[in-house]
């Protein structure tokens, strides 16, 4: 009997908050939990061009035969073109299809296993699961405190200054854009510094690029991630489309891997090809096939990057009214307003966070971080509110 040696592990405390907020019968109550936009009335729609992709896909559809452990290569072929562009010579780029951006990451983290990097640097706070995900694949995650809640900002030189510890050939971890869970970003000057330092330092760059379109635009989104491989060897890139093309339970996403050459980059790739065998045999294909055919036709790709161009316009309006509410007790929220896309992290305690729950409905991570598509416009009235609520009853 082995079963009996196993441990009860904790719920993923984002993940519970969804069946949480699910049950909380006050029809006031606002969700800030897990990371989806939703629109003003709340849902999370399907992109109109996503639908009409899918109605395609339905009709021409002729086979559901096995593609193979890469996947849909038309989708990763087309993604590689928009995201990475011709920032490195095409032949330097290999990528495959994999279960969302999850799952690219699970793969760069066995691949870098598998290639000896024993760590990997990781500015903190970083998305919950970034950390679990590496050590799980032996791959040992270091951490660096390089954000101020109170600020709402981005220590450049904090960061720069805990890669000092790192040894040559160690990972490093960075968010492409809209940062998870702080939405603070480097400017470009700072990435032209992240990008040396990480080149002089012979560390390997992971970009993790996974809300492409819901910051600046869709290719100053992709800026920081292109000033990298422009300057490394060696890199990997892990993409969703969960958020960008709305197709979060489909798990769409991909993995790029940057090498020297040509040669380097055939290993890496049969390296990934029998890692994702091992894993998960194939990935799904529904997504990747809505992505590829919208890529693949103008007049699509138009409608999608409309649609995207408003769901990041509903985000930075959301993200004003929010910062409008200025110092709200020890809060300031004004501060947010430096911030990109989804999130925001807040200087809340956790008891903070639960009385907000308790009473006033106020669902949000543990951690005060705030998914800002979770507001419409009555709502941030009501968040200014209870935040004022709580500032008067001294809750600490
Ligand atoms: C989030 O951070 O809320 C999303 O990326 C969803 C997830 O899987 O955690």
């Amino acid at each position: 009997m082995r079963f009996a040696t196993l441990t009860r592990q904790p719920d993923d405390p984002l993940l519970r908050i969804i069946g949480q907020h699910g049950a909380d019968p006050r029809p006031d109550k606002i969700d800030l939990g897990v990371g989806v936009f939703r629109d003003e009335a709340g849902h999370t729609p399907v992109m109109t061009a996503v639908k009409a992709a899918e109605a395609r896909l339905l009709a021409e559809q002729s086979s559901k035969s096995y593609l193979g452990p890469e996947g849909d290569i038309g989708f990763v072929r087309a993604l590689a073109g928009l995201v990475i562009g011709d920032t490195v010579a095409a032949e330097r780029i290999v990528g495959l299809q994999t279960p969302g951006g999850t799952g690219a990451l699970r793969l760069a983290a066995e691949v870098l296993a598998r290639a000896g990097v024993a760590k990997i640097w990781i500015g903190s706070p970083s998305w919950a699961n970034h950390a679990p995900l590496f050590r799980q694949a032996g791959v040992e995650p270091a951490l660096i405190p390089c954000f101020d809640l109170n600020s709402q900002t981005f220590d450049l030189n904090g960061f720069l200054a805990g890669l000092t510890g790192a040894a040559a050939g160690d990972a490093v971890l960075l968010h492409g854009c809209c940062h998870n869970p702080i939405g603070i970003d480097p400017d470009a000057a700072g990435w032209a510094a992240i990008a040396q330092d990480v080149a002089a330092r012979d560390l390997l760059p992971v970009v993790d690029l996974a809300y492409q379109g819901l910051g600046d635009g869709f290719d100053v989104d992709a800026e920081g991630a292109r000033t990298i491989l422009a300057a490394v060897p060696e890199a990997l890139l892990a993409y969703s489309c969960d958020k960008n093309f709305g197709l979060y339970r489909e798990r769409t996403g991909a993995l790029f891997a940057l090498s020297p050459d040509r040669d380097t980059g055939a290993v890496v790739f049969s390296n990934l090809l029998a890692l994702a065998r091992a894993n998960w045999s194939m990935p799904p294909d529904h997504g990747a096939a809505i992505v590829r055919i919208i890529l693949e036709d103008e007049g699509l790709t138009a409608e999608w990057r409309d649609e995207l161009e408003t769901m990041r316009q509903r985000l930075e309006s959301l993200r004003a009214t929010l910062a409008a509410g200025g110092r709200i007790g020890a809060i300031d929220l004004g501060a947010v307003a430096h911030g990109k896309g989804m999130f925001a992290t807040l200087p809340l305690s956790p008891s903070q966070v639960e009385w907000l729950c308790d009473r006033h409905g106020i669902y949000m991570a543990g951690s005060g971080r705030i998914n800002i598509a979770g507001f419409n416009t009555t709502a941030i009235g009501r968040f200014h509110d209870a935040l004022r609520d709580m500032a008067a009853n001294g809750v600490a």
